[in-house]
């Protein structure tokens, strides 16, 4: 297994800031699949999900998780639909720890709502489009994850500690 900390989670759980607190703290650099997807493509997310579609963006998705494999010494934030395939799941254990942020679907409702980058809740109703995924998706979390943090009631500082004194376990368990 690669040594790397993997964020997972639903959109807007805190995944980049928890992955740049990460980095600063950790001594990884950070690598933000997203923001990644969107230098590569020299286009927005909404725009690939404008031109390609959802399959196309998971496409884009999928290659770029694979490109990271071999990787190293790394802070992942990832895009929160990332563990739809299984071969993706198998991937992000492969990566490392990985760690899902959880968030009560009010509290990502909230988080979401402050800007509109997000192409899958730009419809009339983000709030049952959200509680829908998460049925689907809490599942694929809990089954990827090594370890759920709960994040409502925690700081950004709380929520890395928290990630870093579990990670150092895991890894000296690892040698
Ligand atoms: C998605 C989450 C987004 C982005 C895309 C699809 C999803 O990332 O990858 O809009 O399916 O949940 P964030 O979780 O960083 O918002």
């Amino acid at each position: 297994m690669q040594q790397n900390i993997i964020l997972i989670g639903f959109m807007g759980t805190g995944k980049s800031t928890i992955g740049r607190h990460l980095s600063q703290t950790f001594g990884y650099s950070l690598i933000d699949t997203d923001q990644m997807i969107v230098d590569q493509q020299g286009r927005s997310i909404s725009q690939i999900f404008a031109d390609d579609g959802e399959e196309g963006f998971r496409r884009i998705e999928a290659e770029l998780l694979q490109s990271l494999s071999n990787q190293s010494g790394q802070i992942i934030s990832t895009g929160g639909g990332i563990i739809g395939s299984s071969e993706n799941r198998a991937l992000l254990r492969k990566l490392g720890y990985v760690v899902w942020l959880q968030a009560s679907p009010s509290e990502i409702l909230e988080r979401t709502s402050r800007n509109s980058n997000r192409p899958l809740l730009d419809n009339d109703d983000p709030e049952g489009t959200i509680r829908r995924l998460l049925d689907l998706r809490v599942p694929l979390y809990r089954e990827t994850a090594h370890l759920c943090i709960e994040t409502d009631q925690l700081n950004f500082d709380e929520v890395t500690t928290g990630i870093i004194e579990s990670a150092r376990y895991f890894f000296a368990a690892q040698q």
